[in-house]
């Protein structure tokens, strides 16, 4: 028998793969509403029944989900927020881009070990030219990032100090999750989303959506070649752990450019803990930053330091209770 951490690691796979599988085909949205047994749930959702036993066989054993004593499965309400395809936290989006990008790529990192990173990605597209190949893959991708920050952002708005801002600039920000919850919370505020030109339907889809015409608008262009629009704000989500210290610092420059004075930088991303042995998912997303992207995840004070490098004071740290964290750096 192994050790319980090596037996999760080394079983991991099976557990992704069929943690995937049983939100893919809806077998999670069936178990947050009631439970059942294998049988049931095969029949309402036309599934082999032997194929789906063994599925939830294993999530039982993993403790993702649970099996009564007469043989009914159910998701715990612990369990629920994140398992039900509703729900703003749930991992589906994530899990979707995962087998369907990242594993892909993860065999990249053996000739990273042997030849290095950059001659093997010299041979590779872009990251976001692969993303952005077809519909599906943007709409998989621009869903994932929606539910990995939506809801965290509704925590981080009211610490990012917002009050006196009257415009934003949410660099790299996707179909607009973190704008969305910036002006939900602050009446008065306007903000745009600086992005890749593919992005640009998403993002009209999310005003419709929200009923934002007059205050969420779209600036296409290239955060390494254009300026950013001027503004009392810059919002970067999950952009600066994708790529390299030099890279990041050349884009907090150009926030700093972008903001009047007395305007701020928001740097929302996961953070390892100051010693680098966690947090768990910093760790994994850390590695696959390797593979998707340029960057790497940093402690708080090394996202400080490039601040400061930059030319922000006063930097403030703020956690929320989930995996993004809020760094805030001030233009005199
Ligand atoms: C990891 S996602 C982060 C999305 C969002 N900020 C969030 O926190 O969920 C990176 C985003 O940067 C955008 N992006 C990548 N390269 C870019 C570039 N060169 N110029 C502008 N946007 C870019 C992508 O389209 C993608 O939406």
């Amino acid at each position: 028998m192994l050790p319980s951490a090596l037996e999760k690691a080394v079983y991991g796979v099976y557990a992704t793969n069929a943690v995937h599988l049983a939100a893919k085909h809806g077998v999670f949205g069936f178990l947050v509403t009631r439970e059942a047994p294998t049988g049931k749930i095969a029949s309402e959702l036309g599934l082999d029944e032997e194929t789906l036993d063994r599925v939830l066989v294993l999530l039982d054993a993993f403790g993702v989900i649970e099996r009564n004593e007469h043989g009914a499965y159910r998701v715990s309400a612990e369990m629920a927020p994140f398992l039900d395809p509703s729900s703003p936290r749930s991992v589906g989006g994530f899990l979707s881009h995962v087998m369907g990008s990242t594993v892909g790529r993860l065999p990249q990192l053996d000739g990273y070990l042997t030849d290095g990173k950059a001659s093997v990605d010299a041979a590779l597209p872009a990251p976001f030219e692969v993303m952005y190949k077809t519909p599906k893959l943007t709409e998989e991708f621009l869903a994932a990032m929606w539910q990995l920050t939506y809801d965290v952002s509704r925590e981080l708005v009211p610490m990012a100090g917002l009050g006196n801002v009257r415009h934003l600039v949410d660099v790299g920000g996707a179909s607009g999750p973190f704008c969305v919850a910036a002006l939900e919370a602050t009446p008065g505020l306007r903000a745009t989303v600086f992005e890749l030109p593919e992005v640009a339907p998403y993002v009209a889809d999310t005003v419709e959506r929200f009923g934002l015409q007059g205050r969420l608008d779209f600036a296409a262009g290239d955060f390494h070649r254009d300026e950013f629009p001027p503004t009392e704000c810059v919002a970067f989500g999950y952009i600066l752990s994708g790529w390299t210290d030099e890279a990041g610092l050349e884009l907090l420059r150009k926030a700093h450019r972008a903001c009047a004075p007395g305007g701020r930088v928001l740097i929302m991303d996961r953070l390892f803990d100051d010693d680098r042995r966690g947090p768990l998912p910093t760790a994994v997303m850390n590695l696959s930053m390797h593979v998707e992207a340029k960057g790497r995840h940093r402690t708080a004070a090394e996202y400080v330091g490039l601040l400061e490098s930059a030319g922000f004071v006063d930097c403030e740290v703020h956690r929320s209770t989930q995996d993004k964290q809020l760094v805030i750096g001030l233009k005199r």
